[in-house]
């Protein structure tokens, strides 16, 4: 039930990701021509403008990278359970447990996984806690442990390489999520025909979204200080990580596209983390009392904001606007309240489920494209309640 008013929210935005005979399975979708992409992505454009540009760059893509992209599928509204699975080890590394949404993804994870027929004793989930070396010491133990799959949230992307090495070398197939790998590296998995796959969103659409929020105010709503500008601060993830990179470039560049002038006045590194942010913002603030908009790569950061805003005696939504990323329940609650502008869904519901299915899909045979997009979905005022009854 839940899932499908997802189902109806998520339909327009996923349009624009049926691409290259892309279908609803990972199995068949071997590329094709950019030929037969353009005509879906440009059908998309008319109705579905948000990721449209996304999806057209992805259909360039698939034709020159040669990494295989798949649309990924509807959760169901239940899971058949495989009994093959039974007795298959699963090894999960997670770059930090304290993360928020990372919290969220795992726990749907081990859900689905278990949905899906692998056995509760059967799966692992390591904390990485944020340093590469111990998780490269989990991965080592996971493969000493002769697992049958790995799923692994990298703490670096740029380690991706060298993990996928030692995975391949011990004949294990590879999920990788959340973090997403380099091109290189995704092509190397298409060349050289290696089980390792990613499955994640395209950051670039967050950013996006996050930027056509705020455009979407109108200048003269934001432009509180009359200057014709719009007055920012942008708080960034941690900065080795894709999403932060996109989310901060896409969503100044939405802003600029929708014919507004941007002005920075401070971009710092929160790490994800809502104690540092609202540390940051409160000494931006303070030098910076002219802020219109802070954009913050995500949720929990978000909320940070949110408290630093609130003690310089500021209101959202009155004298200054907040975007973050994820759709954390709180921050879903704030825009309801009208305490916070707007958020972008960060489908942990459709990232876990494909997950465990690309897992399911190395393991009977059935094999994966190596990139499995979910779409993000703009939230606001407007939809704001279709959600909390979605992810709730
Ligand atoms: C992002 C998410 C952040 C954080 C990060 C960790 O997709 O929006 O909140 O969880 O992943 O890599």
């Amino acid at each position: 039930m839940k899932r499908k008013v997802v189902s109806v929210l998520l339909s327009a935005a996923m349009a624009t990701t049926i691409l290259a005979g892309c279908g609803s399975s990972a199995s068949t979708t071997a590329s094709a021509p950019a030929s037969e992409a353009a005509p879906a992505a440009s059908e998309a454009a008319s109705t579905t403008a948000d990721a449209a540009s996304t999806a057209a760059d992805d259909a360039t893509a698939a034709a020159a990278d040669g990494i295989t992209r798949a649309t990924a599928e509807a959760v169901p509204d239940s899971i058949e359970a495989d009994t093959s699975l039974a007795d298959k080890k699963v090894g999960v590394c997670i770059y930090q447990f304290s993360d928020n949404f990372m919290t969220l993804f795992r726990q749907k994870l081990q859900e689905d996984l278990v949905a899906m027929g692998f056995k509760e004793e059967n799966i692992t989930f390591a904390d990485g806690a944020n340093d590469q070396g111990t998780q490269t010491g989990q991965i080592d133990n996971f493969i000493a442990d002769q697992v049958d799959v790995l799923i692994i949230n990298p703490v670096n992307s740029s380690s991706a390489a060298t993990i996928t090495d030692k995975v391949v070398a011990a004949n294990i197939p590879l999920v990788y999520i959340n973090r997403e790998p380099d091109e290189a590296e995704e092509t190397r998995w298409a060349t050289e025909g290696l089980n390792v796959c990613y499955v994640g969103c395209d950051a670039r659409q967050s950013g996006t979204m996050q930027g056509e929020i705020i455009a979407d105010l109108g200048i003269d709503t934001i432009d509180k200080n009359g200057n014709g500008q719009v007055d920012y601060i942008m708080i960034e993830g941690d900065p080795e990580n894709v999403d932060a990179k996109y989310r901060t470039e896409f969503s100044v560049k939405a802003v600029q596209d929708a014919g507004l002038e941007v002005n920075e006045l401070d971009d710092e590194v929160g790490n994800w983390d809502q104690a540092t942010a609202q540390g940051l913002v409160a000494n931006a603030l303070a030098s910076h009392p002219e802020t219109e908009v802070v954009f913050c790569n995500n949720d929990a950061m978000g909320l940070g904001a949110l408290q630093a805003i609130q003690a310089a005696g500021k209101t959202v939504n009155e004298d200054i606007y907040l975007v973050g990323v994820d759709a954390l329940t709180e921050a879903l609650e704030d825009i309801k309240a009208g305490t916070y502008t707007g958020t972008v869904f960060n489908d942990h519901l459709s990232q876990a489920y494909n997950t465990a299915l690309a897992a399911k899909n190395f393991l009977d045979g059935t094999g994966n494209a190596q990139y499995i997009g979910c779409d993000y979905v703009k939230v606001t005022t407007d939809n704001v309640d279709d959600i909390m009854a979605s992810v709730q």
